[in-house]
């Protein structure tokens, strides 16, 4: 087989005969997996003596090991919980080995590229070099060509590209070369501008962020009254938080709100004035990322403040007197996906196999009009110890590779000591809008009949959070049941991801003792698979202050931050007896040693697709 593709490189490359004994042994590293649209034609050939900035990604060390090492971190029967790694450590943990960098040096070096121009980025995932065509065709044994668009635009790409079998096992990928979003601009190559982006976290939708009835609350009820007004006393008694944060100058709490979604301030004071009188004037902390401010005039209606005033009204009046953070992700003309915020709390995400995905997330600079045209927000401060985000996509919508990549730094943030919370949805086991799979096309719809679950919620490193109620004509004392009033709580199994070992005995127990009356035709039911949420809380009922006046809101919206709270208090807690924050939460909550301090939901359903359990 390499025989007769040597014997073909040879025959075919007058190039290639002139360097046979580098040619002999490459092989094809990756190969365009589709044809550009009909609306790009073939121009021509790139001009040899132009410049690239070529990005070798290096092979990563133990990424295979991420569970095993999170594992020893965060299962409090390790012999090292709660031994966290510093940023430095992580980076090492995962950077490419010194062998890789080597070999890939030396083959650099070897073919003719002067030691001083080769540089290793800070991550130390990547090798750049500034390589004329000519001199990157030769390496790649590859043709560059120029592909001109309809309106005009250029982009530059090559159809596959190799590398010596001896190099290759240490590279990921070589960029520019077959990805076609590489545009020719006077100023040099850039990516292209996304044209069409599927995250759209903050963009206003009846299906994201928490619902509303319109009803209009009794704003001061009885703890009788939580079963139709759920307020922070009712919260506090419910879960049992009587509690007062010492460590305030220590403790960290964020929460993540997508541009154009804001809070305004005429609210917090109005919820404060009723809830928590010390909080009047007192607005979160904000972290500017890409570009994401507090702009108010800009934003107005429920679908625009409902989130963000849910979020800070009830976390701030929580765990005050603690600071809450607000991660303010993205700008008013891109917004932000979820790994913008990532970018912003560690550097090393930002190139990390490659960075930031046009089709999901916000690409800065961003130079179009009233854009954040600047760098992108890259390791700007450290992680917060607890982040909730009550924001969430289909896992459908997201490439496994994406969905991948971004699960593992949520790995990474447990590592270093960071509770990572997630909304779980509010369509049960249907996606956002109650849409469900096609069998036959895959495609998401009305129709659908298999289960749509929802990322990030899925990614066996956050922790997911579910809601639940008190139901009609119950109390406060007595258990709750699965959130079924206006909304119904995430959950279900993932397509993508594998089943943790963490809750393996938990989800296989309830496989078999409490078989669900489902198929494989509706979700994997080979047990196999990470099944969500772990966790829930209250999300039906809140009392909130949104637009000047108080209305009912519902939805795992609520969930998150009210876990995101109590998380804060404990770490609170920990801080004070002179301990680290618990980081990455899931073996914990499934360990026999914390059972008792959860209640199992036994009642109620998480019902979508047309199926009512
Ligand atoms: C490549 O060239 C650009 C533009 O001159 C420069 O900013 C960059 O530092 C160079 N990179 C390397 C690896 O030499
Ligand atoms: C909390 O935030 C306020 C206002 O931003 C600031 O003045 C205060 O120093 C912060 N407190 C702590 C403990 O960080
Ligand atoms: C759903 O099914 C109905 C009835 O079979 C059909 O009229 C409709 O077009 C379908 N909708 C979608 C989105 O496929
Ligand atoms: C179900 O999940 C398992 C484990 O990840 C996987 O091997 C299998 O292919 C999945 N089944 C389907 C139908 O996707
Ligand atoms: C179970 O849920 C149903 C529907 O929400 C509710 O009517 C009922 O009171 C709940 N039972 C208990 C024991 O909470």
């Amino acid at each position: 087989m390499l025989l007769s593709w040597s014997f073909l490189v040879l025959a075919l490359g007058g190039l290639a005969a002139a360097v046979p004994a580098r040619r002999a042994n490459y092989v094809v590293h990756e190969k365009r997996a589709a044809e550009p649209s009909s609306a790009w034609t073939l121009s021509r050939r790139l001009e040899s003596d132009m410049v690239l900035p070529m990005r070798f990604g290096l092979t990563q060390s133990n990424i295979d090991r991420v569970e095993e090492i999170l594992m020893s971190i965060s299962h409090p029967e390790s012999p090292t919980f709660g031994k966290h790694l510093s940023p430095e450590q992580v980076i090492d943990m995962f950077k490419p080995s010194s062998e890789t960098v080597d070999v890939v040096k030396s083959w650099l070096v070897g073919s003719g590229i002067a030691p001083e121009r080769i540089r290793i980025t800070g991550n130390k995932g990547w090798i750049e070099l500034n390589a004329t065509v000519a001199e990157a065709e030769d390496l790649l044994n590859t043709e560059y060509h120029v592909y001109e668009h309809e309106s005009g635009a250029e982009q530059i790409s090559c159809h596959s590209y190799s590398l010596p079998g001896h190099v290759q096992p240490h590279i990921e990928l070589v960029k520019p070369t077959v990805h076609f979003n590489h545009r020719v601009s006077p100023g040099g190559y850039i990516p292209e501008k996304l044209k069409k982006r599927t995250g759209k976290l903050g963009q206003p939708s009846p299906y994201n962020g928490p619902k509303t009835n319109g009803q209009t609350p009794s704003i001061n009820p009885t703890l009788d009254e939580c079963d139709e007004y759920i307020t922070p006393a009712c919260l506090r008694a419910l879960y049992n938080i009587y509690y007062t944060p010492t460590q305030t100058g220590r403790n960290t709490y964020g929460v993540v709100e997508f541009t154009p979604q804001s809070y305004l301030a005429t609210d917090l004071d109005m919820f404060f004035g009723n809830y928590s009188p010390n909080l009047v004037g007192s607005r979160p902390t904000l972290v500017s990322i890409d570009g994401g401010q507090y702009e108010p005039s800009q934003y107005q209606g429920f679908s625009y403040n409902g989130e963000s005033d849910l979020d800070f009204e009830y976390a701030m009046t929580l765990v005050y007197p603690q600071n809450v953070t607000l991660l303010q992700t993205g700008d008013m003309v891109e917004g932000g996906g979820f790994d913008n915020w990532l970018d912003a709390v560690d550097a090393s995400f930002c190139t990390y196999e490659g960075g930031d995905v046009p089709s999901q997330d916000g690409i800065y600079p961003d130079t179009a009009p009233g854009g954040y045209d600047a760098p992108e927000s890259c390791g700007i401060i450290p992680p917060p110890y607890v982040v909730s985000t009550s924001y969430g996509q289909d896992e459908v919508s997201a490439t496994p590779a994406y969905a991948i990549r971004q699960c593992n730094e949520y790995a990474k943030l447990g590592m270093m000591g960071t509770t990572v919370l997630y909304a779980s949805g509010d369509y049960g086991v249907a996606g956002f809008g109650g849409e469900c799979i096609d069998a036959t096309t895959g495609e998401e719809t009305l129709n659908g009949t298999r289960f749509n679950p929802d990322f990030p919620a899925t990614c066996p490193y956050v922790t997911a959070v579910g809601a639940t109620q008190v139901s009609p004509g119950r109390t406060v004392y007595e258990p709750e049941s699965a959130a079924e009033t206006v909304i119904y709580s995430g959950g279900g199994f993932s397509n993508i991801f594998a089943m943790p070992s963490y809750q393996a005995t938990a989800v296989r127990h309830y496989l078999e003792a409490y078989p669900p009356p489902y198929t494989a035709a509706q979700y994997n039911n080979s047990g196999n698979v990470r099944a969500f949420p772990d966790l829930a809380a209250n999300g039906v009922n809140y009392v909130i202050a949104i637009d000047g006046e108080f209305e009912l809101v519902y939805g795992t919206s609520a969930s998150s931050p009210v876990v995101g709270s109590m998380i804060t208090m404990v770490n609170d807690a920990r801080l004070a007896a002179g301990k680290g924050p618990i980081g990455f939460l899931n073996p914990a909550i499934y360990s026999p040693l914390f059972a008792a301090a959860f209640h199992d939901i036994t009642n109620g359903t998480n019902q979508g697709c047309g199926k009512p359990f």
